[in-house]
């Protein structure tokens, strides 16, 4: 038994935020921000628009896509850095908006990672029997644990959703997913404040997003350079016969280095980072389901996800669509 993608959906908040709105903001430029991440602009939240009410509609999306309703649902999985509240999850809230009743919910953190961890245990859910009808969530409202006067960080991240709904098929389907992490690396990419450390950068008003940009893109396109080439050796899938790179979006530079790596014309990669910014774990869902709506992601085709976060953390899936 495998997993397959039933269908997908996303969605975007409405509020954009410009390369010329942050230079009003922090010492930057239109120019700078283009040239070193590709970002010409991204979506924001509203205030009082949260983690959920993105899921909700991506996964609304999703499910007309793939013609299931509520009641079809039996597992809820979602990959999320920035949950609503510390608990319930953002998979039970999506739960009772969504008028579902009773399925296992949940939400799992693995920062950009997420969404292809949530993936990955969902695909395990309906290979073993237990799922028949899986609604995988990746959302993210990260521009609101970002220190606007970090021009490091704040020109980067953006929030969005991205859905699928997996049902079991005789074929693949997802046909393996790879997913890694290595703690060592977590003073480079980190946002180090919570529950159990008491929530003291924030009543201090110096909490955010901290990375060591430069050593984070270093050990990114290395690690995802192996991942790519693990994903295709461990499936006997040569570099020719992927139809399309669907990368998370954390920086143009990065997404060109891993095609080079695969040989593949950047016009067989999916690009969303230029209009959405790197939106954490729904930047590989909104991808996928961008490709698939323009028509150039076609079923049939050959798929590899990858993403990579802090931690770090780092995954792919290949998928027969
Ligand atoms: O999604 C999770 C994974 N995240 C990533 O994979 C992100 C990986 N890192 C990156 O994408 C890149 O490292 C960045 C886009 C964050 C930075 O690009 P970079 O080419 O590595 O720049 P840098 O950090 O080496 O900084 C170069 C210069 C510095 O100035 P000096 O020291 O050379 O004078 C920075 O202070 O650029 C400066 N700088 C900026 N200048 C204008 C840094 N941010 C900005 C900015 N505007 N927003």
């Amino acid at each position: 038994m495998y997993a397959r993608i039933a269908g997908t959906g996303s969605f975007l908040p409405k509020k954009i935020l410009t390369n010329a709105d942050l230079e009003k903001l922090v010492d930057t430029s239109d120019e700078w921000i283009r040239s070193r991440t590709g970002i010409e602009q991204r979506h924001i939240v509203e205030d009082g628009e949260t983690t959920t009410d993105l899921a909700e509609h991506a996964s609304r999306n999703a499910m007309a896509a793939a013609g299931v309703g509520p009641g079809d649902i039996d597992l809820i999985c979602v990959g999320t850095t920035t949950p609503d509240f510390v608990f319930p999850n953002v998979g039970t809230l999506l739960q009772s908006r969504l008028g579902i009743h009773g399925c296992p919910a949940f939400s799992l953190e693995a920062a950009c990672t997420s969404f292809m961890y949530a993936l990955s245990v969902a695909d395990k859910f309906v290979r073993l029997g237990e799922s028949k009808c899986a609604l995988v969530v990746g959302a993210e409202t990260l521009t609101r644990i970002v220190d606007w006067k970090d021009r490091g960080t704040c020109v980067l991240f953006a929030d969005g959703a991205g859905a699928v709904i997996l049902q079991p098929a005789e074929e693949p389907g997802i046909i393996a997913t790879h997913l890694h992490a290595d703690g060592k690396y977590k003073d480079l990419l980190l946002y180090p404040d919570g529950v159990s450390s008491g929530f003291k950068l924030v009543r201090e008003g110096k909490a955010g997003v901290q990375m060591k940009g430069n050593e984070v893109y270093k050990v990114a396109v290395n690690t995802l350079g192996q991942l790519v080439m693990e994903t295709l050796n461990a499936n006997h899938v040569r570099k020719d016969q992927v139809d399309w790179l669907i990368p998370h979006q954390a920086n143009i530079r990065i997404i060109e280095a891993i095609a080079k790596r695969l040989e593949m014309p950047m016009e067989r990669v999916i690009v969303t980072i230029n209009t959405q910014g790197n939106t954490s774990a729904a930047s590989v869902p909104l991808a996928l389901d961008t490709g698939i709506r323009d028509g150039r992601i076609r079923r049939g085709q050959l798929l590899l996800l990858e993403a990579f976060g802090g931690g770090f953390t780092w995954g792919s899936a290949l998928i027969r669509y």
